[in-house]
């Protein structure tokens, strides 16, 4: 590798599926897996095999499927944890172990291990996943709240045992720029043997500074950028893929570190992962936010009309979005909506062009132009075959005079049943049907809504989180009107609470799983 080549680890699959509600289906893994392998991402993080049978199916056959990329499964300071990793990644052209324990005080508290037995244990453990790997990456956790002599020490020793990567998690968002950057630059002058291995930076963002410290932590001498597509992550998430790749890019003239991403393929999966995470994109977040190219006040219009340098340090097309193009309409064919989808980055095969064909049509015969966002929106709608519980057929009341009511029709298991209830809205009264019809114990977390595109008649995307028995689910759809939206996405949370019912054992939810069981 050359000494100005930053490679990126993307851990969307791991440590962005550890926030609350982002839980994937084996499917959606798989599919952003594959995304993250074509956009060049060095090394994919797919899971953490040890925390369930469906995680470890996950890592086993991302590790089979992968190409280009690395592919790391992450695993505690046990020999049971590494094992297990092992098992799921060695099936891929370029498997890691990624070993970890927490090094800080408080952490080391938890599994109440002393300064020697902690040392003891990460020799031991390293040195086992180097034995079954030979490309072993190593974290202390909670690294910038770790003693400096104690996480050099640390360090010394995970490189010795065969660490061929060592990553300082800035696990709670603590650090600051400069201190990013000198933390790293002190490790690689004091540590024996910091020449010969990767130093990586994996930051995250509860106080809004994680991309900043990652590129901070390269000046300071790492090569290794540990990141999120849309920085999902647990609280404030992680440094987010797009912000680091995009400005390694635009200020090259003070960063001049190359990455092998090719960023024309970042909106599409930040699109996807926002779909099956159900973690929308904050309209001005950077780089994949809705207003990111978005420019409304006359001076600023006026400005780009002249020359787009004026009000834009890079071009739509650099990150993948396709510029300004006529809507389709009710007229549009099968073949203008195929290039229409080539061209927003999508190639879909024949039976999947059938489906959103025939929802492009439902979608153009109650609205005169179908906008690109529109199509997105069809395409990435969440329902599929095999789902136990499918809306048919729904007619609310409304208006000024109440009760406001819903009748409605849903296939349950392949058997039509129907209602009618009431509600304090007409929300509430298609959410009381589908409860009637379908009697459950999930409690709703999260009702959003947010409009597609401008217009009366812009669709309507809705976002539902569900939580049953601390399982998070959370359910997405979009239709032009919002009650029926709200009554799809509503029910396909409640699908995949069902599959997380069926994936449940003990210990299943990788956020269920502790320190404790590390010993
Ligand atoms: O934030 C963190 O410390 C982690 C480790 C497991 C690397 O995610
Ligand atoms: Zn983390």
């Amino acid at each position: 590798m050359t000494k100005d080549k930053v490679l990126i680890f993307d851990t969307t699959l791991r440590d962005g599926e550890q926030s609350p509600g982002a839980t994937m289906t084996h499917e959606e893994k798989l599919e952003i897996a594959e995304l993250l392998d074509e956009m060049g991402v060095d090394i994919i993080e797919a899971g953490f095999p040890i925390a369930s049978e469906g995680d470890f199916k996950a890592v086993s056959e991302i590790a089979e499927r992968a190409k280009s990329s690395v592919i790391c499964g992450l695993a505690r300071a046990n020999y049971k944890d590494i094992d297990r990793c092992w098992e799921a990644v060695k099936h891929a052209k370029a498997p890691r172990i990624h070993t970890f324990i927490g090094t800080s005080p408080l952490h080391r508290a938890i599994p109440n291990l002393n300064q020697d037995e902690m040392a003891e244990r990460i020799h031991d453990t390293v040195t086992h996943a180097r034995n079954l790997c030979d490309n072993v990456q190593w974290s202390p956790m909670d690294a910038t709240r770790t003693e400096e002599d104690y996480l050099c020490r640390t360090v010394e020793i995970a490189i010795k045992a065969g660490a061929t990567t060592i990553n300082i998690p800035d696990t709670v968002g603590y650090t600051a720029p400069v201190e990013s950057a000198d933390l790293i630059r002190m490790l690689i002058s004091k540590v024996p043997g910091a020449d010969e291995v990767i130093f990586a930076t994996h930051c995250h963002n509860d106080l809004g500074m994680a991309t900043a410290n990652s590129l901070a932590a390269v000046e300071g001498g790492a090569r290794q950028i540990e990141c999120t597509i849309n920085g999902l992550g647990e609280r404030a998430g992680n440094t987010a893929l797009e912000e680091v790749v995009m400005a390694l890019k635009v200020r090259g003239d003070i960063m001049p570190y190359t990455t092998g991403i090719d960023t024309r393929k970042i909106m599409n999966i930040s699109r996807r992962v926002a779909t099956v995470s159900g973690f929308p994109v904050q309209f001005n977040k950077a780089i994949v936010g809705k207003n990111a190219f978005a420019h409304e006040s006359g001076i600023h219009q006026d400005g780009m009309l002249k020359n787009s340098e004026t009000f834009e340090i890079m071009r739509p097309e650099d990150v993948g979005l396709a510029g300004t193009s006529l809507p389709l309409g009710k007229h549009s064919g099968r073949a203008a909506l195929r290039a229409k989808l080539s061209e927003l980055g999508f190639d879909l095969a024949d039976n999947q062009l059938n489906d959103v064909f025939v929802r492009f049509k439902d979608l153009a015969d109650r609205k005169k132009e179908v906008y690109d966002d529109d199509l997105m929106a069809l395409v990435y709608q969440n329902d599929s075959g095999d789902d136990r519980l499918k809306l048919k057929w729904l007619r609310v009341v409304c208006g000024t005079e109440g009760p406001q009511t819903a009748e409605m029709v849903m296939t349950i298991d392949g058997k039509d049943v129907n209602t009618s209830a009431t509600g304090d809205g007409p929300v509430d009264a298609t959410f009381n049907a589908v409860k009637a019809l379908f009697p459950h114990g999930a409690r709703l977390q999260l009702y959003q809504v947010s409009a597609v595109t401008e217009g009366t008649d812009a669709q309507a995307t809705v976002s539902v989180r569900m939580e049953e028995e601390g399982r998070i689910a959370t359910g997405q759809s979009a239709d032009t009107d919002t009650v029926v939206a709200s009554a799809k996405a509503y029910i396909n949370a409640l699908n995949r609470l069902l599959v997380r019912r069926e994936q449940s054992e003990p210990g299943y939810d990788v956020k269920g799983v502790s320190y404790k069981d590390s010993a």
